[in-house]
């Protein structure tokens, strides 16, 4: 059954479009998320869109309004035979994301797919595969590495200017929403972990995590979860997910041998402060052999500083880099095989949760 309230008109596909020509693009999914994503669609100037598809068509007339040109339809076929629309966008549950975006590859279309890519490691390798296999950009929504205050994090610390990283801490507890299909740690954890593969330089990578949960209430999965991951510089992360916290916190400390960094999401006044603060451990050579062990270690108490950040809708950033990424022919700063990453954590800290905190090791490098 074709059930489009209103088809687009008929459109020109990439070979007339030309190399600067707005991009056909179409939102799977007008749940929760999708109406982000079809804002944001449709107000910059890179894309064109041209359907807004779910399987309850009256909920995509609801998001696009009275007026709109955009079709709105349940027929996901006729959308992946248009040959005006070059880009699909996924936003519907994480459990379908392996059978709509494998479609749209193999209708030759680029994928963004929203986090986690994919349910498992396994699926999420398959879209990886098929994009590479066809020459199309695949890319997953890490949303807050769009984010001003992220960008600026992984320029320092990219940089080097906190210095060699030790320990990355990151806090993102709430009266969340209790969910039936996934627990707290593939409900939040993939924010902290998109977020810590984005700013780590090339060089420092997780090799293993552990992870502990609980759920004092009886929801049936974690509503608490503690994650640690060690780093294959011997540096360590924690990230804690709660869905139980009567204060909400989003809160990332990146420690470093020369400065502290500490991002407070809930902050605008002043996001991120740099601490040229710490330990420094002397050297041995530098003390007597009859000086005392103590004296290794001196204090740092320098100055905190709050670099000027920018504020830019981090979703309005990510649709310019899928287009970007789309016709550089690169892959997007967090493309397919930064989700896979990412699931590689999530599943092996599930692995983890399973053996009461066992440390499981990790697949993927860079
Ligand atoms: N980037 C972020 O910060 C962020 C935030 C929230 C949700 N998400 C992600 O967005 C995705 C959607 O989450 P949500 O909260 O909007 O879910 P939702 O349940 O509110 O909406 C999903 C929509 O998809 C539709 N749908 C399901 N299967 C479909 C199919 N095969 N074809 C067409 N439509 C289909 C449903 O009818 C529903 O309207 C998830 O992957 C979620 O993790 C990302």
């Amino acid at each position: 059954m074709k059930d489009t309230a209103q088809a687009p008109a008929r459109e020109a596909g990439s070979a007339d479009r030309g190399p600067t020509g707005p991009l056909g693009v179409a939102v799977v999914g007008a749940g929760y998320w999708g109406p982000n994503l079809v804002r944001n669609f449709q107000s910059a100037p890179q894309f064109r869109l041209r359907w807004l598809c779910d399987l309850d068509v009256d909920r995509a007339r609801q998001v696009l309004g009275g007026y709109s040109t955009v079709g709105a339809t349940s027929d996901y076929a006729a959308v992946l035979a248009d040959p005006a629309v070059e880009a699909v966008a996924v936003a519907t549950p994480a459990g379908t994301h392996l059978e709509v975006a494998l479609a749209a590859l193999r209708a030759g279309k680029h994928v963004l797919v929203e986090k986690p890519l994919a349910a498992t490691y396994e699926d999420g390798r398959r879209l990886v595969a098929e994009a590479e296999e066809r020459g199309l950009t695949l890319m997953c929504d890490h949303t807050y590495c769009y984010t001003p205050a992220v960008g600026r994090i992984r320029e320092m610390v990219r940089a080097g200017e906190l210095g060699e990283i030790q320990f990355v801490d990151s806090v993102r507890i709430n009266l969340g929403l209790v969910q039936k299909d996934v627990d707290v740690l593939w409900d939040l954890a993939p924010h902290d972990l998109s977020i810590l593969d984005f700013i780590l330089p090339d060089h420092v990578q997780p090799v293993a995590v552990a992870a502990h949960g609980a759920d004092p209430i009886g929801a049936g999965q974690s509503c608490v979860a503690y994650l640690t991951l060690q780093l294959n510089t011997g540096a360590i992360a924690h990230v804690h997910v709660n869905w139980l916290s009567p204060t909400k916190v989003r809160t990332t400390m990146v420690g470093g041998s020369k400065r502290t960094l500490v991002w407070d999401d809930l902050n605008p006044a002043q996001r991120i402060a740099v601490f040229d603060r710490g330990v420094d451990l002397s050297a041995p050579q530098e003390i007597g052999a009859d000086e005392r062990r103590d004296m290794l270690v001196s204090y740092r108490t320098g100055d905190m500083v709050a670099p000027a950040i920018g504020e830019k809708e981090a979703l309005r950033s990510m649709v310019e880099e899928f287009a970007a990424a789309i016709r550089t022919h690169r892959p997007a700063l967090t493309d397919g095989r930064a989700g896979l990453r990412v699931l590689d954590i999530l599943e092996a800290a599930s692995r983890s949760l399973e053996f009461r905190g066992a440390v499981v090791g990790l697949r993927t490098g860079r």
